[in-house]
Formats: C-alpha cells, sequence, structure tokens
C-alpha cells in the first residue's frame, strides 16, 4: 500500500503521475500545486482513466494532505526557458523550496523525498538541509534520466537494446556531467572492442560527440516542445519502483558525498544502490585521470552555488 505526493503538476509532475498510474507503482497518488485549477484538471483526467488500470486513488491535495507518503517526489519550481541552463532557476526555486520544504517534512517524516526540480544537485542539497532528514532519504533524481539517455543514444548508434549498456553518466545533471568511458561496457564487452565486433567506426571523438549529444538531450525538447517530460518521467518510475519494491538496484541517483574522490558536503551523481532505505549504499568508479578532473570540476559548481545560497 504505497502512497506517492507530487508536489508541482507541471509537464513533469503530470506526466510521472501518468506514468506511476500506467505501471501500477502506487496505490494512492496526491497531488499538489499552488495552481489548484491545473492541478485539479490533471487529477480529473488521471482519475477518469484509473478504472483501466490497477486501482490507484489519485486525489488533489494540500501539502497538510501529502502526510505519511512514502515518497514525496518534488518538481514544483520553475523548468528552463529556451537558451536557460538548470542552474540558472537557482534563487528562484530555492526561494519556493525554502518555504514548503519544512512543510512536507513535517506531514511525512518518515518519508523519502525525491527531489527533481532544477538544479536537481543544489536543491536535493538543500532539501536534505531544509528538511531535517537523513541524507539516505533525500536524493535528487540526478542523472539516472541522463543515464537513460546515454543508453538510449548508444543503443540506436550500434543498434542494439540499450538496455544492454552498463554504464553512466555522472556528476551534475546538467552542463558539467559527463560519461565515463573508461569503464563502460555493452554486453560486458568494451566499447571499442564491441564496435569493432559490429565493425562501426568508435574512436575519441564519437565519444565526445555522443557525451555532448546526452549533455544537449533537454535542450533538444525544450527548444521545441518547451518542456521535457516522457523521459524524465520512465526514470522517475524507475527510481520509485526501486525505493517501493527494495530493488536494491544501481542507478546514479545524486547523493550527498562523504570523502568521494575527495569530494564531500556534495550533492552528486554516482552509482548508487537504492532500495526500501534510499540510498543503500555509495559505490565508487576507477576514474581514469581525466575522468576524476571532470567529477571534481563537477563538484566544484555544485559547491559554488551551496555557497551562494548559504552565504544569502
Ligand atoms: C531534463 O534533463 C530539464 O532537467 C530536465 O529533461
Amino acid at each position: 500500500m504505497s502512497k506517492i505526493s507530487i508536489i508541482g503538476a507541471g509537464s513533469i509532475g503530470a506526466t510521472t503521475a501518468f506514468a506511476l498510474l500506467q505501471k501500477g507503482v502506487a496505490r494512492e497518488i496526491v497531488i499538489n500545486d499552488i495552481n489548484q485549477e491545473k492541478a485539479l484538471g490533471e487529477v480529473l483526467d488521471l482519475m477518469h482513466g484509473s478504472s483501466l488500470c490497477r486501482p490507484c486513488n489519485v486525489t488533489l491535495g494540500t501539502l497538510e494532505d501529502t502526510k505519511d507518503s512514502d515518497v514525496v517526489i518534488i518538481t514544483a519550481g520553475l523548468n528552463q526557458k529556451p537558451g536557460e541552463t538548470r542552474l540558472d532557476l537557482v534563487d528562484k526555486n530555492y526561494s519556493i523550496f525554502k518555504d514548503f520544504i519544512p512543510k512536507i517534512a513535517k506531514a511525512s517524516p518518515d518519508a523519502i523525498l525525491l527531489v527533481v526540480s532544477n538544479p536537481v544537485d543544489v536543491l536535493a542539497y538543500m532539501t536534505y538541509k531544509l528538511s531535517g532528514f537523513p541524507k539516505e532519504r533525500v536524493i535528487g533524481s540526478g542523472t539516472v534520466l541522463d543515464t537513460a539517455r546515454l543508453r538510449s543514444l548508444l543503443g540506436k548508434y550500434f543498434e542494439i537494446d540499450g538496455r544492454t549498456v552498463d554504464g553512466f553518466v555522472m556528476g551534475e545533471h546538467g552542463d558539467s556531467e559527463f560519461v565515463p568511458w573508461s569503464s563502460l561496457r555493452i554486453g560486458t564487452i568494451p566499447v571499442k572492442s564491441f564496435s569493432e565486433q559490429y565493425s562501426i567506426e568508435w574512436d575519441k571523438e564519437t565519444e565526445k560527440v555522443i557525451a555532448e549529444d546526452v549533455k544537449n538531450c533537454a535542450y533538444e525538447v525544450i527548444n521545441r516542445k518547451g518542456a521535457t517530460a516522457f523521459a524524465v518521467a520512465v526514470a522517475l518510475v524507475r527510481i520509485v519502483e526501486a525505493l517501493l519494491r527494495d530493488e536494491k538496484t544501481i542507478l546514479t541517483v545524486s547523493t550527498l558525498l562523504n570523502d568521494y574522490c575527495g569530494v564531500s558536503d556534495t550533492y552528486l551523481s554516482v552509482p548508487t544502490v537504492v532500495g526500501k532505505n534510499g540510498v543503500e549504499k555509495v559505490l565508487s568508479v576507477d576514474f581514469s585521470d581525466e575522468e576524476k578532473e571532470k567529477f571534481t570540476s563537477s563538484a566544484r559548481i555544485m559547491r559554488e552555488y551551496i555557497d551562494r545560497i548559504n552565504g544569502k
């Protein structure tokens, strides 16, 4: 019997509710938004189709109505307009978070808070501070989405099932993210050797192009349809399933790091075991020197933004 609350009924919140309903993941979904009419429209639309899905009670709720949630998915705030970066949203979205995070934490003291709003790594850190929750129960959706994008693009490039790609996008969910190519495998095979078996070109330049394409996925979508929704919604369902089913699966959620490659007190995405307690274990990766530099530089940027907020 799981209760999931979604804060923010914009394109990501509403599409996530739809994806959760489709998959029958929750018994109850509460949707909250400051724009109650829009949220009610989404709730009604979902509720009308719910008799064709596994039983799930979808309701409009106040922050108090989110009480005793198992997972609270936080998508509230502004999203990027064409030309904006995720980091550009930090001040406005933090000012909203300051107000409602303590209320959510009070209503559901045992919940796992899943932060999605951007810049997700900075806001996940702030949510950890504002909620007073243990770090294991405050996670950012991080680069689970970027990792899905990487696997999808590699699957398309090689014309293979993207699920057989074993590799991650790490660091910031944003412009300083990177792909640790040195550890990436396809069906246990290093990508270079895989490409030779398929007689498909693969070199440093290809790596660069694919990593850039992954990084720019959101921009490509936002420039055309105004916001991303489907890919992020399925990524969120994946995380929620891992939490509720105690899957102990490895996902690149954004989590509080403690001396990870020399990085501490910063939220960033690294391979993490996710189960019923939220973050169950943080796994280290054998970075090349170049990858290590990319990771620490991503951390420096996050730290700058955290310090900027804390200095206010
Ligand atoms: C995404 O990557 C905008 O962060 C959102 O789709």
